[in-house]
């Protein structure tokens, strides 16, 4: 997994220029328009108030700006960023230690917030509507329970698979985000974006070309812009120009696309081993010798999106644009043109 280049899961070599090119403002955040017009109401109107935004949930495949974003909403708000995980808080008294430390208009951000154990996730609930803590002093018949007042917080939680949250929690946050993959245009404006933050220069047609393979995934486009670069002052003058990205796209075996070799595995075994299926996720991740989790996290989104895979109740089925992609036929075009054969001979 680690190795698949077009990962839009974070890997270590995106650390180091992650921060950098992340938009520090939300005008400065391309893309994502319906997402960005929601959020920009409600800090407006939340600021005019003086009252703390209500929580947010950012919802959505990996890489697409979840953690950028709740950056963003603490700078726009003016508060503190705490940040945490939903696997990092182990117990309950973990997550009261963390809402008491915070101030008024603080973020408290839980990526993988899908994540959090039920113990923990109760005590989200009175937080989260009445920013308030339940705590309880002793045990049995004298047990007592005081409620503590918080200040006035945002939760923003983040997750790649909002489907498994529970409806308690899914229902406390006051907005509701879905992002999407982002289109070609605004991906090529985050190319030219970064390479003029990383001080490379680049043409249009050639910020175009590695929109096309980037997987509607801002940090796809980023790693892809960045190993260009590199290809480019070993290969060319520096600039990167359409040739120049072409032969590196062609060097990383990112097709045009942007599948690699583990799309192509997917794709190429339900049309030839499924006979375009339907075949059970589960079968087919057995098959590939993939991870389910990973295929439906990681690979599946973008094949659905694209509108390469269907997913139907008896499983998973290859649309047409696979047989065109892979130059094949259809096992019933395959037949008609026997057909044909028999007629004319
Ligand atoms: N709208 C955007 N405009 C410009 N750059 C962006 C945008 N969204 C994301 N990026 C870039 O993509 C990178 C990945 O974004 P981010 O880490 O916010 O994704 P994520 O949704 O939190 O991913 P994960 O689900 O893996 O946590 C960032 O470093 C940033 O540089
Ligand atoms: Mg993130």
């Amino acid at each position: 997994m680690e190795d698949r280049f077009v990962t839009p899961l974070n890997i270590k070599e995106d650390c180091d220029i992650e921060y950098s090119l992340r938009p520090k403002r939300l005008k400065e955040y391309i893309g994502q328009e319906k997402v960005k017009e929601k959020l920009d109401i409600f800090i407006r109107a939340a600021k005019n108030r003086g009252e703390a935004l209500d929580h947010v949930l950012l919802y959505g495949p990996p890489g697409l700006g979840k953690t950028t974003l709740a950056n963003i909403i603490a700078e726009e708000m003016t508060g503190n960023l705490k940040v945490t995980s939903g696997p990092a808080i182990e117990r309950a008294g973990d997550l009261a230690a963390i809402l008491t430390s915070l101030n008024d208009f603080d973020v408290l951000f839980i990526d993988e917030i899908h994540r959090l154990n039920r113990s923990v996730e109760e005590i989200l609930y009175p937080a989260m509507e009445d920013g308030a803590l339940d705590i309880v002093i002793g045990k049995g018949a004298s047990a007592k329970s005081i409620r503590l007042d918080l200040a006035k917080f945002t939760l923003i939680g983040a997750t790649t698979r909002v489907g498994l949250l529970t409806s308690p929690l899914r229902d406390r946050f006051g907005v509701l985000c879905p992002m999407e993959f982002y289109e070609e245009d605004e991906l090529k404006e985050i190319i030219i974006r970064s390479a003029g933050i990383l001080g490379v220069s680049i043409t249009e047609d050639a910020a175009y070309e590695l929109s096309m393979r980037s997987r509607g995934t801002p940090r796809i486009a980023n790693r892809i812009l960045k190993r260009v670069r590199d290809y480019s002052e070993v290969k060319g003058n520096g600039i990167i120009d359409l040739k120049t990205s072409k032969n590196a796209m062609k060097l990383l075996e990112i097709d045009d696309e942007g599948f690699d070799s583990i799309d192509n595995k997917i794709l190429t075994a339900i049309i030839d081993n499924f006979n375009g299926g339907p075949v059970g996720i589960e079968t087919l991740a057995y098959f590939i010798g993939e991870e389910l989790d990973t295929i439906q996290d990681v690979y599946e989104p973008y094949l659905l999106q694209k509108g390469f895979i269907l997913r139907t109740p008896r499983g998973r089925v290859a649309t047409d644009k696979v047989y065109k992609h892979f130059k094949r036929l259809k096992e019933e075009h395959k037949e008609l043109n026997q057909c044909t054969i028999n007629i004319h001979n």
